[in-house]
């Protein structure tokens, strides 16, 4: 018998587990997950060595100075082995991931499918879910498969389709781009962060643009209670996914398929409007829409919080050069462009006075240590790096009572 014939049909309590790999199925996603970590871990020291030792020497010679950002470290480095190597592991796995992973949701897309729907009819946990099936999908979701996962976000081949929900949700989003990127750590961060930093700051509910699944926006209701939660996104496979998830979990969520740029709640609706790893994806005029929608819906006394990359005004060249790596090799082509602009004047330009904006690199909750969050606030501890230990953010606050 061959491990096909021997999975085990184990009761099903919640939409992940009808996610049922082989036994090799399972052994090939944890070896890319391994090997992308591998490279994102390991060789990018060899990257960051080849760089000092030949590729900056090499661009002195001819300029006569030091690359001065990213992009010219990218055209300077491209042909060397190192980096092409680098490369070329990131780019394989990226790839590889949603293959090992096509298999086992093709051979139970029905059961899931048919799993989703009930829950949504059933809704024990009272939460809602409302797709929209004649939404139109801006032309960056749809010119290139995000992230080189074939469908991307948002295709759908079935009626109600869970298909690249689960693919981009189970497990992992992709390759684990970090080990500090667990799910629910970015909004526990937040919260935490706005909690020390506006003590009278009391939310009663928050929406999270471009939540995909919600597994962030779960995370909100932990540090405020009573908070209600609202997550939109453009692609609707991964909000049913997340709506099966979290009414299976207990979590009441209110998740709607809504293009960001023309956000369906009337003005003042949010005390809180947060983001992860959005804007970076989302072509730069959008981006800009994105944020007077977040602005508009916001109470008076309201704060926004949006979680990136740094921009390259915050990191040194070799810095901006691995940052934006996605841009030219992960089907991200907005990534750099969005990365140029300043987040403090973002926010400004979309109705935030001045003084309320902020544009900080916050700890991780599950990693930075209790007993330095007041040193970290006071400004006596070294600040993490966005990724290792830390996220950057940028927002501001309205005016007005909240
Ligand atoms: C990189 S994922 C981030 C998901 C999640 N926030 C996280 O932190 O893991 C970007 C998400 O934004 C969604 N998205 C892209 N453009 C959008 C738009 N205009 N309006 C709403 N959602 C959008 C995509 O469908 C995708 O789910």
């Amino acid at each position: 018998m061959n491990s096909d014939q021997t999975r085990e049909r184990e009761t099903v309590t919640n939409i992940d587990s009808l996610f049922r790999q082989t036994h090799d199925e399972y052994v090939r996603t944890r070896y890319i997950a391994n090997l992308h970590n591998h490279a994102l871990m390991s060789l990018r020291f060899d990257v960051k060595d080849a760089y000092e030792k030949s590729v900056r020497p090499a661009f002195e010679r001819d300029h006569g100075r030091s690359p001065e950002t990213g992009h010219e470290i990218y055209k300077a480095i491209g042909s060397n082995l190192f980096y092409r190597t680098y490369s070329s592991i990131r780019c394989n796995a990226q790839e590889m991931m949603p293959q090992s992973k096509q298999a086992a949701i093709e051979r139970d897309l029905r059961e899931m499918i048919d799993f989703a729907r009930t829950v949504a009819n059933e809704n024990p946990a009272g939460g809602t879910l409302k797709t929209d099936p004649d939404l139109e999908m801006p032309s960056y979701i749809t010119a290139l498969d995000v992230h080189l996962t074939p469908g991307g976000y948002h295709s759908e081949f079935a009626e109600d389709d869970v298909a690249q929900g689960v693919l981009l949700g189970v497990g992992h989003c992709g390759p684990p781009i970090n080990p500090a990127r667990v799910f629910g750590n970015v909004g526990a961060s937040v919260s935490k962060w706005l909690k020390s930093v506006f003590p009278d700051f009391a939310p009663s509910n928050v929406l999270d643009m471009g939540t995909q699944h919600g597994s962030n926006l779960m995370a909100y209701a932990k540090e405020f209670s009573q908070l209600e939660l609202y997550g939109i996104d453009i692609a609707a496979p991964g909000l049913r996914y997340g709506h099966a998830k979290a009414e299976q979990a207990g979590v009441k969520m209110h998740l709607s398929q809504q293009n960001a740029e023309e956000i369906d709640f009337p003005d003042a609706s949010f005390d809180l409007v947060v983001s992860s790893f959005f804007f970076h994806e989302i072509a730069v005029p959008s981006t800009k829409r994105i944020l007077a929608e977040a602005f508009r819906v916001l109470k008076p006394g309201g704060i926004m919080a949006n979680v990136e990359l740094p921009p390259h005004k915050a990191c040194e060249p070799f810095l901006n050069f691995m940052y934006d790596w996605d841009t030219n090799h992960n089907n991200e082509p907005n990534f750099r462009n969005f990365r140029s602009q300043d987040s403090a004047q973002l926010s400004v330009e979309a109705g935030f006075p001045e003084h309320s904006t902020f544009e900080l690199t916050i700890p991780d909750a599950a990693t930075f240590p209790e007993a330095q969050y007041a040193d970290f606030l006071d400004g006596k501890v070294p600040v993490p790096l966005h990724g290792r230990g830390g996220w950057f953010i940028f927002g501001g606050r309205k005016s007005g009572a909240s």
